[in-house]
């Protein structure tokens, strides 16, 4: 029988660090050709985790520019997909979460009538504009996708009440599998300052921001929020490793330049940053990728945004919704570094995300699919 050929297709950093051990798994089945297209929406932050996860793409459109907008890397990425298309003729495409190299590889696919499987499927916050242009591109990859590849039976819920009733599988979130090849005790960094901070002897908060919907007075809020926390609480090492977003950038720079115990750095391979959450003490943060690996390593996290598509850990009460109001900030880092007890209560390791056998899942659901597997069982946290 012939190999089914299953092209997996991503472009920024957080699809590529969620996508890199299912490519492998995938390639590591003797029914399959595992094939990897990259956009490269990201250009840097994705090279970085290529080289991390020792990934070599068959094929990259490399699309970036700076101050990209939404339009232009729909457009390039479909442009670029037709070629990637025709040449490889993959039996499945695999698109991950939420980007627009998500939206636009499975729509590039519909167009190909080939079928599309969604990795990271059935996340929703309900608004369409938050975050924006996520939870739309979600939508539309619904709309698209043959199979469903949910996280977490929440996430499954949310589709079926959308009518969708066919082709889904519960299967854990595929960054527990990342996260588990990345965290070691003896891990030594290549960002030298991380070796040197005094994790045992001050409270190190790790701070990442970059989400479209928070460009202007809400980032200045969250920035500003920051600079005070800081400022106040002498027992603090701020470390931000800054995304390389020119907005971005420029926020971070004009609010938190030039602190002494605040350390803006570039952003860091995902090695190194999941062993500098492993030493932290807390995480602020808008990033998705950070809402579901900071519990499965017990740190607490406040959530720079208004909602949130991953309840699982607020209910499990180890990350809370902290806005993007500047004394809401202030005051929700301030009880967490001040009040031991309401630190414990949230400092507490928890999997509600995944348990490491995602991508086993997801490969066997495909041939499943197609006929050459049993089916796997739902994971359940
Ligand atoms: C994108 C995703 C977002 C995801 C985020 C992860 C969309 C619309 N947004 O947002 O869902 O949470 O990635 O980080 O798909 N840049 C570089 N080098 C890089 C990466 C980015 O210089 O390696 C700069 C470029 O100027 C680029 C800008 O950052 O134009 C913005 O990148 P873009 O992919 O458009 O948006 P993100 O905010 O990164
Ligand atoms: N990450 C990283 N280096 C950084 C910041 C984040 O490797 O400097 C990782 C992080 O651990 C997580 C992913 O990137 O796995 C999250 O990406 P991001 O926050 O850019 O996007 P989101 O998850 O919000 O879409």
């Amino acid at each position: 029988m012939e190999k089914l050929r299953i092209m997996s297709v991503f472009g920024t950093r957080p699809e590529a660090i969620k996508m890199a051990p299912l490519v492998k798994e995938l390639a590591a089945r003797r029914d399959i050709e595992s094939i990897c297209c990259v956009t490269a929406q990201h250009r840097q932050m994705l090279d970085s985790v290529l080289e991390v996860f020792r990934l070599t793409p068959d094929r990259d459109l490399d699309i970036m520019t700076p101050s990209q907008t939404l339009s232009t890397i729909t457009a390039k990425c479909l442009t670029g997909m037709d070629g990637a298309i025709d040449e490889m003729k993959p039996d499945m495409i695999l698109v991950h979460g939420d980007t627009s190299t998500t939206f636009a590889g499975a729509l590039s696919a519909f167009y190909h009538k080939v079928p599309v499987g969604h990795v990271e499927a059935g996340l929703r916050t309900y608004d369409k504009y938050s975050p924006y242009p996520e939870e739309m591109n979600r939508k539309l990859v619904t709309a698209i996708a043959d199979l469903y590849f949910c996280p977490t039976e929440n996430n499954r819920q949310n589709l079926l009440r959308e009518g969708v009733t066919e082709g889904l599988f519960v299967t854990g979130n595929t960054v527990i599998d990342a996260l588990q090849t990345t965290v070691r005790p003896d891990f030594v960094f290549t960002t030298d300052i991380l070796n040197r901070l005094p994790y045992g002897s001050k409270k190190v908060l790790l701070v990442t921001c970059h989400r479209r919907e928070n460009y202007g007075q809400p980032m200045e809020n969250i920035m500003s929020a920051l600079a005070e926390i800081a400022r106040t609480h002498g027992d603090v090492e701020l470390v931000y490793p800054v995304h390389l977003s020119p907005v971005v950038q420029a926020c971070a720079r004009r609010n938190l330049d030039g602190m002494d115990n605040v350390h803006l750095i570039d952003p860091l391979g995902a090695d190194e940053m999941h062993n500098l959450m492993a030493r932290c003490h807390l995480v602020l943060t808008d990033s998705g990728g950070l809402q579901e690996e900071a519990p499965a390593l017990g740190k607490p996290v406040l959530v720079l945004r208004r909602e949130t598509e991953r309840p699982e850990a607020v209910e499990a009460g180890t990350v809370k919704l902290a806005g993007v109001e500047r004394g809401d900030i202030v005051d929700m880092a301030h009880t967490l570094l001040t009040d031991p007890a309401a630190y414990q209560a949230m400092a507490h390791a928890v999997n509600p995300y995944g348990d490491g056998q995602a991508c086993r899942r997801i490969a066997d659901a495909i041939l499943w699919h197609f006929g050459r597997g049993e089916k796997p069982e739902d994971f359940r946290a």
